[in-house]
């Protein structure tokens, strides 16, 4: 496995590999590896020859007042958790080599990123489209893979790829969870013991609301309902969201059916978790 800082030598390295025919695969991620991230790369490891990890703590998606600075960071544990998994390349630039002075441009997605997440984080997706169209075209990847644990996102970035042409196949994966059913994310190193137990009522919230569709409930505002009562008997828990929307527009639903998923961001003290689920049985 190679550590490439270098956007020029990661360029030169992958086109000899697509020269010799050889396909991409890409997990671009902000590091701080956990085993959701693990689980995407497993799965590039699957469909790529080369397998592209890209680690970049990317400021501009984080707002005024959020914790870019506090995000975790440790290089040397994600590198050792890449090799064994079976990384090729790291890639691992610095602000000053994806944002040098004088960068002006940014990559804007309207319409799906204006609710949910994109409400109460005005520039994040601005961010992330911009980061994510740069690391594109720097990894040309052929399948780039995302986690559903940010459904808003990866809904973001198909839209974002089918619109501007990019050539990549974009791959959901499952939302990966630990034993009691909290779903992974670098930032829950955040929560103190209160707060991690207190942090279960996402998922719990998410199936109790399953259990509720399948007992027939079909009204999504009585879902809402019931999911944010149970949210809001946590002390610890200020919910931001709740919501119920079509998985392919994110459009706010009122009836639930087959395309329904509910979204639920809350914070947790002073860190924002999000969560989500489809609230019917496709199998
Ligand atoms: P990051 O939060 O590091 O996540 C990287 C990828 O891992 C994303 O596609 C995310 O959805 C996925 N992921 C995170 N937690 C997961 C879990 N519990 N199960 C499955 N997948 C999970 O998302 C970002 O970074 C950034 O916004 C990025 C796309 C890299 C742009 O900067």
């Amino acid at each position: 496995m190679e550590i490439v800082e270098s956007i020029e030598s990661l360029q030169q390295q992958l086109a000899h590999a697509r020269a010799a025919g050889k396909t991409i695969a890409f997990v671009p991620t902000m590091g701080f590896l956990h085993a959701g991230h693990l689980s995407l790369l497993e799965e590039g490891r699957r469909r790529g020859d080369v397998l592209v990890l890209s680690i970049f703590v990317n400021p501009t998606q984080f707002g005024q007042g959020e914790d870019f600075e506090d995000y975790p960071r440790d290089l040397q544990q994600d590198c050792a958790l890449a090799e064994a998994v079976g990384v090729d390349l790291v890639f691992a630039p610095s602000s000053a080599a994806m944002y040098p002075r004088g960068y002006a441009t940014e990559v804007n997605v309207s319409g799906i990123t204006a609710g949910l997440c994109g409400a109460s984080r005005p520039t994040h997706f601005r961010g992330v489209c911009t980061v994510v169209t740069k690391l594109f075209n720097i990894v040309q990847p052929h399948v780039a893979l995302f986690g559903s644990k940010d459904f808003q996102q990866l809904a973001v970035v198909k839209r974002l790829t089918q619109d501007l042409n990019l050539p990549i196949e974009i791959i959901g994966m499952p939302i990966y969870r630990e034993a009691d059913g909290l779903a992974m994310s670098s930032r829950n190193v955040y929560l103190d013991s209160e707060q991690r137990r207190q942090s279960l009522a996402l998922s719990q919230a998410i199936t109790l609301a399953q259990d509720l569709v399948k007992q027939g409930e079909g009204e999504v505002a009585t879902v809402i309902a019931a999911v944010s009562r149970h949210l809001g008997a946590q002390s610890l828990i200020r919910s931001d969201y709740v919501a119920i929307c079509h998985q392919l527009t994110l459009e706010p639903q009122q009836r639930i059916d087959k395309d329904s998923v509910l979204l639920i961001a809350a914070f947790v003290g002073q860190t924002r978790l999000i969560d989500n689920g489809y609230l019917m049985d496709l199998s």
